[in-house]
This record gives C-alpha cells, structure tokens and sequence, in this order.
C-alpha cells in the first residue's frame, strides 16, 4: 500500500529532529489543532523535489493519555509527520538538562553555568541516562517507519547517539547526522565526561555533516585525540571502516522571503512601520533570547554609540525582537531579566517623553510581519558569540533589495577571516568582534553613514549569496552525498 502511494522514483526520507516542525495545541480530549512552523529545515526539505520527506520528532507537548496519544499521531499523520512521546521526566533530564544545559553550552564554548557547576556535575550521570534513553526511544519510532532503501537523516546536538541504536537495528540503514550548532575545538569536548561514547555513536553513521569545515575538522580531532582513530582527508576511519565526514553550508529559502514582499499584507506593515519611524534610521535584532546570540553586548554597543553620537540620539531607534526559548532553564530566565535591566536603564538614559531609543519585544512575529521588518530596516545587527550559520543574516539580505541596508555581523560565523571571507557574506558586511564593544559602537556609526554607493555594492554581493546557496541546495547536496558515502562503501567491501 505504502509503495503505491509513492511515485517510482522518488526515494523516502526520514528526517529525524528533536522537534517536529508544527506546533501541536490540544483542543479536547481527542482533537487537536496544528500549525506548522516554516523554518529553514521545513522549506528547505519542502523544496526538494527528489525526496519523499517524513519528519520523526517530539511534538513540543506532554500526552500521558493514550486517546491523546493516537488523536495527534493521526492530526500529524497528514502533516507526514510522526510523533516521538516524551514524558515530563525525560523532558526535564534529556531537553532541558543534557541537552541545553550541558552540550548547548559546552558546544558554543560557554562552559557549564557557574553557579550550578557542581549541581551539574552531580545530576550528570542521570542526565546523560536519559539523553541515551531519549535517543533510543527516537530510534524505536523510525526502526517502526523505516522501509528498506530509505534515507535516515538525523539533526542536531540532542540525537548524537542515534546513529548508533539505528545501526544496531540494522547495520544497511543508510544514515547521515547533522550538527546544526558549532563543534568545539577537541580541547573543548574533551571535558565532557560522555565525550568518548558520543563520539563513537556519531561515528556509528555514514555521513557526518557540519556548517563549516572548521567544525569538521573539530569533530575528526577529537576523533583522533580522544578515541585514538585515524583522521583522512574524508573522514574518520576505524579498523576499516570509513564514516565519511564533511562540510554543508545551510542557505535560506531566499525566494520565498522575495515573493514575500509583494503580499499586500507585508506591503501594509511596512506602510505602518515607515510612518510609526519616519525621520529615524531603523536598526534591528532578531534573536532567540539565548546567551550565545549577545544580546547583552550588543545592547550595550548601541549605548556606547549613542553616548558617543549626540547628534544620532533622536534619529535612530533600535528594534530587538528576543524570541523566548528554553524558559525552564535557570541560564535563560536568567539572561532574560538581565537584559530586561539593560534595556529599562538605557530607555530611561536617552529616552524622551515621545520616544524611546530600544523597543524591545520578547516574542516573535509571524513570517509577514518579519519580512515586513527586514525590509524596512536600515542596519541589521546580527552579533552572536557563537553561532552555528546564523540565518537571520539571511533573511534580512534577502529582503533588502529595495533599501540596500547594512549588515552588521558577527566574525565568529566568518572562518577565515584573512581570505576577506569572499565565500560568505563577510565581504559584503561590516565585520565585528561581538565582544568589542567600542568596535562594535563605531561600526554602528559606520553603518549610518555609509554613501549610498557603498551600501550597493556590498548589498550585491550578499545578495547573490544568499540567492546561490540555498537551504534546497544544501539539502540535496548532503542527501545525494549519503547516497554516494553508502555505494562507495559497499564497493570496497566487494572488492
Ligand atoms: C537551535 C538548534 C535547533 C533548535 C533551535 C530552537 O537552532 O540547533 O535544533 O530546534 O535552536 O531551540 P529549541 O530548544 O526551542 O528547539
């Protein structure tokens, strides 16, 4: 039955995430409403027309029922979207612990949160129990969908041992894993208690994927330093067997920003937004309220520019949309209030009684009213300490062919920085360290007053960027490679 739904030559691919891409809301005791969330993974798989795309993932929710249960596997079963049930426990010790507060962090080099060093230390072992048990449960629900000749592709820092119970399910499973977030220097994982068991599982599959060459150099040095195995130009090789390991930058869907535009909705907002600002430049942030993306630093930039730039104080106003995520977690209830304070004491230092130079939202917009703002601003700031590929930079540019703004971004998303970063949208954006504040202040002033010519030419360049490299390319890129990794393994072994 299943094989008849699907045309001849279209191979399946399960795409196995934390999260589904929908937002589950439970109605009643047996009905539930959806709404899928189009992120850069969603379209990207969307797009690519080669693949058949299931998604296994944890709905976002706790269902301890099983009316519940199967009503939503049905909802999302027409979604093509299959439910991994998480109970509030592993929730807690898998999501919230493991994951976030332990690899999230290490992996963007900020250590383990301070205060709770040792009460980190101590839950670990239980923490990484529940991580492996997670894993496995995710690995239960595909083994239960997979059909022979199907692409298994894994994502992200929460399913690293999955590749491992995949293949002790069945050693012919084709699976590829992607790292979504930086990974750390050697020196970096080796602190981690689970490093050597994490990497072996990773190691369990046949592709390895990473946004940069930088972070795959990482992961095969830790591979050689830590397990001891052989680094190649491919990949990591142990007793003969090769898990080949590479380099896939992720891109945006950049068409579907474009057309955007000419949504009369998106046309209204951008109306309002130009009356709501008219004589001010427009500078924007748009984060998730997360340590690794500076907000802080970058807020504090603004008010150095702004005590700097008297002139400036009454004609620029700066946009941070801080999108909430992880709130269960102490470190990001923490940053919250802390950047609460930030904001509060800088409005109430250069604010007016009619205006006020940070407007700051703790939410995020819907895909319109987004557009709307990226195409109506002057300079973007998009200023992370660390980044896996950071993609707002992306979609600002790619909203920008109007106004032609300026991006201020990030070095820590640029590898090389001596190659002047040609290969990435470092040649068309004014670089930053995120942690130098005074630099940070001036090229804000650099931004504001940049001749028109200028802001064209480095506009061009990221704009044929982000047009080339797109979300639909990478993925296509990787899934064809995982074929080509599976074929070329099964030919040595004949040989
Ligand atoms: C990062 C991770 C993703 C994650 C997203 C949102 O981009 O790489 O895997 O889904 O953050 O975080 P959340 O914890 O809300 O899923």
């Amino acid at each position: 039955e299943r094989q008849e739904a699907r045309p001849y030559n279209r191979q399946r691919l399960l795409v196995v995430a934390n999260r589904l891409p929908v937002s589950a809301v439970r109605r009643g005791e047996d009905s539930w409403s959806l709404e899928i969330s189009a992120g850069g993974l969603v379209s990207a798989l969307l797009g690519v027309k080669e693949f058949e795309a299931r998604w296994i993932g944890w709905a976002g929710v706790n269902v301890p029922d099983e009316v519940g249960q199967k009503a939503l596997s049905k909802a999302l079963a027409e979604k093509r979207c299959i439910p991994v049930f998480l109970d509030e426990e592993i929730v807690h010790q898998y999501y919230n612990g493991y994951c976030n507060n332990i690899l999230w962090p290490l992996f963007h080099y900020l250590g383990l949160p301070q205060e709770d060093r040792l009460a980190t230390t101590r839950s670990f072992q239980s923490q990484f129990a529940a991580y492996k048990k997670a894993n496995q449960m995710f690995a239960d629900v595909v083994n239960e969908h997979y059909e022979e000749g199907d692409v298994v592709w894994c994502h992200d820092y929460h399913l690293m041992f999955l590749p491992k119970c995949l293949k002790e399910y069945n050693s012919k499973m084709k699976v590829g894993w992607f790292l979504h977030t930086p990974f750390p220097s050697s020196e970096i994982h080796r602190t981690l208690p689970s490093r050597s068991e994490l990497l072996r599982s990773v190691l369990a599959a046949d592709l390895v994927g990473f946004h940069t060459y930088d972070y795959a150099r990482h992961f095969v040095s830790a591979c050689t330093r830590i397990l001891g195995l052989e680094g190649t130009p491919e990949g990591v090789e142990d007793q003969g067997r090769l898990t080949r390991v590479a380099a896939f930058p992720i891109g945006i869907d950049s068409e579907r920003f474009i057309r955007a535009l000419e949504v009369p909705e998106v046309i209204q907002h951008m109306k309002e937004l130009k009356e709501r600002f008219a004589g001010r430049k427009v500078m924007l942030g748009v984060d998730r309220l997360d340590m690794i993306k500076g907000i802080p630093q970058k807020i504090l930039a603004f008010e150095k520019f702004l005590e700097e730039n008297a002139n400036w104080r009454d004609k620029v106003v700066l946009l941070q949309i801080a999108v909430p995520t992880r709130t269960d977690v102490p470190e990001y209830q923490k940053l919250t209030s802390q950047v609460h304070e930030i904001v509060g004491r800088i409005n109430g230092r250069f604010g007016t009684l009619t205006a006020v130079p940070i407007h700051h939202l703790d939410r995020s917009l819907d895909f319109y009213a987004l557009c709307a703002l990226y195409a109506v601003t002057d300079v973007a700031l998009v200023t992370s300490l660390r980044d896996g590929m950071n993609l707002v930079s992306y979609e600002f540019v790619a909203c920008q062919e109007a106004k032609k703004g300026v991006l201020i971004l990030s070095e820590v998303m640029i590898p090389t920085l001596h190659l002047s970063a040609a290969q990435s949208l470092g040649a068309g954006a004014i670089l930053v360290n995120p942690w130098n504040i005074t630099e940070v202040a001036s090229s804000i002033e650099q931004a504001l007053n940049m001749p028109p010519e200028e802001r064209e030419k480095r506009h061009r360049h990221n704009f044929h960027h982000v047009k080339t490299h797109t979300a639909q390319e990478w993925a296509e890129t990787f899934v064809s490679e995982l074929n080509d990794t599976v074929i070329e393994a099964q030919l040595r072994i004949s040989k």
